[in-house]
């Protein structure tokens, strides 16, 4: 069984992206500058917007965060997006979910310019990735394929079930494994809440990708010997033996499903520290147009 090491590639890619940075400022070019928008107090939010500016400045990137109070309306955070639409020196920005309960999120990041949606959640970078043109991928969807193809994981061919139909992870992660490139090639089945037989269906995945936000779902008899297992979840759990009073577990039972399957991905330390890694070249892509 080989741990799939999300810590370890994430941080290959930040390397890869550093040089890349290097090489720009030595050329006498702009540093890539990424913003986020930060809307009220949520403390999540808050600790994600801090580890992307930290590690912004570990690569040689810039960065600046926007943070408006919880009372924002609409039209001030709609303003706020025009102006980093506008602003030459931001590459790309990212407007952090979730916002408060009276702004339309849909409307929000309709209104970012799809050139700097280094988020990849805009319509027409959603509707180009389907297509397979040129696209911002978002961050979990792009980290998991980078961890497959990284990993020398073999998808062609294969059934690849997917646990969860977010507009974030799942829906995207099945388009990309099944689109035609490597990774992807697979055969998916997208399941849900209303999928019937779903311990069945899992049973069947050469490939099975846990984005069903239930903490330690899956479990060993659900799994196929030597299916190779993604898991998207992220769970604290009491745990007083632990200096911070808890532990971080996934939608996948570690323990016993990692002795069956022949990989399988860490919480922590699997596809999580992919995420920023994503976000990261996606801004560095945005600075040098290439996808738009
Ligand atoms: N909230 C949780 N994950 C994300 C993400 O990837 N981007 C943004 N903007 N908000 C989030």
């Amino acid at each position: 069984m080989k741990i799939i090491d999300g810590k370890e590639i994430a941080n290959q890619i930040k390397e890869e992206i550093k040089k890349d940075v290097a090489a720009l400022i030595d050329a006498d070019k702009k540093a890539p500058h990424l913003a986020a928008v930060l809307v009220g107090e949520d403390p999540a939010s808050q600790t994600y917007v801090n580890s992307k500016e930290k590690a912004c400045k570990r690569i040689g990137m810039t960065s600046s965060v926007y943070r408006l109070p919880e009372a924002t309306t609409e039209e001030e955070l709609l303003e706020t997006v025009d102006f980093l639409n506008k602003d030459e020196e931001v590459d790309g920005f990212i407007v952090q979910l979730p916002l408060p309960q009276h702004i339309d999120e849909d409307k929000v990041i309709q209104r970012i310019n799809p050139a700097k949606d280094v988020d990849g959640f805009h319509p027409v970078n959603l509707g180009r990735m389907m297509l397979g043109q040129p696209a911002f991928l978002p961050a979990t969807p792009h980290g998991i394929m980078q961890l497959l193809e990284r990993s020398d994981i073999d998808t062609e061919g294969k059934h690849c079930v997917v646990l969860g139909r977010s507009n974030i992870v799942g829906t995207p992660v099945s388009v990309l494994m099944s689109r035609k490139a490597k990774p992807g090639n697979a055969t998916v089945t997208l399941c849900h809440s209303r999928t019937n037989n779903l311990e069945e269906v899992i049973k069947t995945a050469d490939i099975l990708i846990a984005a069903i936000g239930k903490q330690e779902f899956v479990k060993a008899d659900m799994v196929k010997e030597n299916a190779v297992v993604i898991d998207v979840g992220i769970h604290r759990v009491e745990d007083q033996s632990r200096k911070k009073g808890y532990r971080l577990t996934g939608d996948v039972d570690f323990e016993e499903v990692s002795k069956k399957a022949s990989a399988i991905t860490p919480v922590p330390g699997g596809v999580g520290p992919m995420t920023i890694a994503m976000l990261l070249l996606n801004t560095y892509k945005a600075s040098q147009n290439e996808i738009y």
